[in-house]
């Protein structure tokens, strides 16, 4: 079947990518585009390690098509940190020591940005539901809680 031409925003930039129309935009952000950052976990929409945002929505790019994606904006844990440094969540993932082997990280990253996008002040308990979609088999969740809370308030903080 032939290939379809799709352009895109890709954390800010424009880009274009040929595809197969069966293809996922997870397979299609790995080895196409290789932001390899979005990981493969279940494939099945399990386990968020494949989140992205597509237009500002939390998705599981695994069940999602990479044809989809035109005319879409999508964010990948590539696209949080800027010129300035880590995004404050990668900051305190690290400093909270909010991961172990790491393959899970990129997809909480991106769903905890997703809530302090909307929700900049979330409770412990609005922290872990807006994460019940991710699965870690390391750290346990508290320390990842931990950090996007203590991101929260670092946010809140006045300068
Ligand atoms: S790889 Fe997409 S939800 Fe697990
Ligand atoms: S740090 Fe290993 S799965 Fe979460």
């Amino acid at each position: 079947m032939a290939r379809q031409h799709v352009t895109t925003t890709i954390n800010g930039e424009e880009t274009e990518f040929l595809c197969e129309p069966h293809e996922t935009l997870l397979t299609v952000l790995r080895d196409e585009l290789q932001l390899t950052g979005t990981k493969e976990g279940c494939g099945t929409g399990d386990c968020g390690a494949c989140s992205v945002l597509l237009d500002g929505r939390l998705i599981c790019s695994c069940l999602a098509l990479g044809v989809e994606a035109e005319g879409a904006s999508i964010t990948t844990v590539e696209g949080l940190a800027s010129e300035d440094g880590l995004h404050p969540l990668q900051q305190h993932f690290l400093e909270d020591a909010a991961l172990q082997c790491g393959i899970c990280t990129p997809g909480f990253l991106v769903a905890a940005k997703a809530l302090l996008d909307s929700n900049p002040d979330p409770t412990e308990t609005e922290v872990r539901f807006a994460l019940a979609g991710n699965l870690c088999r390391c750290t346990g969740y508290d320390k990842i809680i931990r950090a996007v809370l203590d991101t929260a308030a670092d946010r809140r903080a006045p300068a």
